[in-house]
Parts: structure tokens; sequence; C-alpha cells
């Protein structure tokens, strides 16, 4: 496995060693001395913003069906440690408001990546509601927000130019960069294959900062014919020095 010394977002939180996007994962992630971490939001019925991967919680809690259709009570009584592993039963899904008053606290200078998760569910009110808890905890140097669904981004933009965007991009896109640049994003968030791809070089000729997922084996960053940000990854431990976990 090879080392490297890159600028590492946890992805998920420490989610190879932990359950995914819980309070669990995201402390792991302080402790190992990562840049940053990614996570993912989504809104329950109630219109929470939530943090979790999946439009449903089928597969990372004991409970069934669309967080949209799910109200606060449904969901924070799920469990979402036990399906990967019985140590971490009773673990939650957290608010997104429960993780900033984690992250505002000493000792905590965490880059937050927040994806935000509406490209599959078109949640009504989602970029408001995450820029007034960016705004009510005062992390607007902090955060970076991406998606997959660049509209969303277009509309951060509008609603609080200040906010560091990110377009998330999938495989080879060759609109990326010129979306990124009429978005006025610093970074496009891709796949390993666009960093490899002539568009890698374009985008960084054009100013781009590249920040790649999903990288769990150093040997996949090696001989990149482009420098790259950070990348995001579910195990930090096996590229850096730090402390372990
Ligand atoms: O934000 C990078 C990466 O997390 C996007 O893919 O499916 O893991 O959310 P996914
Ligand atoms: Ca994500």
């Amino acid at each position: 496995m090879g080392k490297v010394r890159i600028p590492l977002f946890a992805h998920r939180g420490v989610s190879g060693r932990f359950p995914e996007n819980t309070m669990e994962a995201f402390e792991a992630s302080r402790r190992a001395g990562v840049s940053g971490i990614e996570l993912d939001v989504q809104l329950t019925k109630d219109g929470t913003v939530v943090i979790i991967h999946d439009e449903t919680v089928n597969c990372t809690t004991n409970g069934h069906g669309y967080v949209k259709d799910l109200t606060d009570q449904e969901i924070f009584k799920l469990d979402a440690g036990s399906w990967f592993h019985l140590n971490f039963s009773g673990a939650k899904i957290p608010t997104l408001e429960e993780f900033f008053s984690w992250a505002v606290q000493e000792n905590n200078q965490l880059i937050i990546n927040i994806e935000l998760k509406n490209d599959v569910v078109n949640y009504k009110g989602l970029e408001e509601k995450v820029i007034a808890l960016i705004e009510q905890y005062d992390l607007e140097d902090r955060i970076i927000l991406s998606s997959f669904n660049w509209e969303s981004l277009r509309k951060v933009r509008d609603l609080k130019p200040v906010i560091e965007i990110a377009l998330l991009v999938k495989g080879i896109n060759e609109e990326a960069i010129a979306e990124a640049k009429a978005l006025y994003a610093k970074a496009l968030h891709t796949e390993i294959s666009f960093a490899r791809s002539e568009y890698g070089k374009i985008a960084c000729e054009e100013g781009l900062l590249l920040r790649i997922y999903t990288i769990n084996d150093g040997r996949d960053i090696q001989s990149l014919p482009v420098e790259v940000d950070c990348i995001m990854t579910d195990f930090p431990e096996r590229f850096t020095f730090k402390q372990s976990i």
C-alpha cells in the first residue's frame, strides 16, 4: 500500500472502519488528522437536514423507506451502526446541526465538504436550509458545497456567493470545466479517470483544483499526469503517518 502525503478528506467520515456518516465516523476523522470530512445530506419529511448517503434508510439502518417520507422521530430512533458492526449498535443518523455543533468545538478546524444529495430526490429548500445552518454556526470559511446536481450549485452561488462550491463529476464529463468556470467554482470533485484524461490537464491549466473521490489504495494515484489538491478516502490511515485511530 503506497503512503502519500496529500491533503485527505475522510469520505463519509472514516467509513472504512466506522459506520458511514455517523458521529462515530466523524470523530474518528478528527483523531486521524485528516484535512477535512466529506458527508452527504438529505431532508426528512419534517424538513430537517440529516446526514445520510442513500435516499432510503434501507442499507445503513435497521429501518425501511425513503428519508423524505420519514419524520424526524422515525429517523432518530433508527440504529445506523449495527449494519456495519454490532460494536456500533445505537449509532444514530446525525442532523447537520448536530454535526456543526461538534465541528465548532475547540481543536476542530476540519474542512467540511457537504454533498447536497439532490440529484435523485429533488429536495425543495435543501440549499436554503443548509446555508442557514452554515450562517448560524458561522462556518462560511470552512465549507465546500458540492453536488452532482449543478443546478443546485447554481442556486447556492446565487444565494450565498461567499461559500465555496465544487462540481461533482462522474467519469469523464466534457462539460464540467466550462460549467465550473461559469459558476466560479474553485474545484472539480472527480473520479481518477477524469484526472488521468486530457480534461484533467485542461482543468488544471484553467486554474481549477482537482479533488479525487474515492481512493482507498495509494497505488491508484501513483504517476498521475496532474497535481491533485486532495483525495477522499474511506481509509485515511492507509495514506498518513498520523496517530492511529
Ligand atoms: O463527494 C464525493 C463522493 O462522495 C461522491 O460519490 O456516491 O460516494 O456520494 P458518493
Ligand atoms: Ca458523497
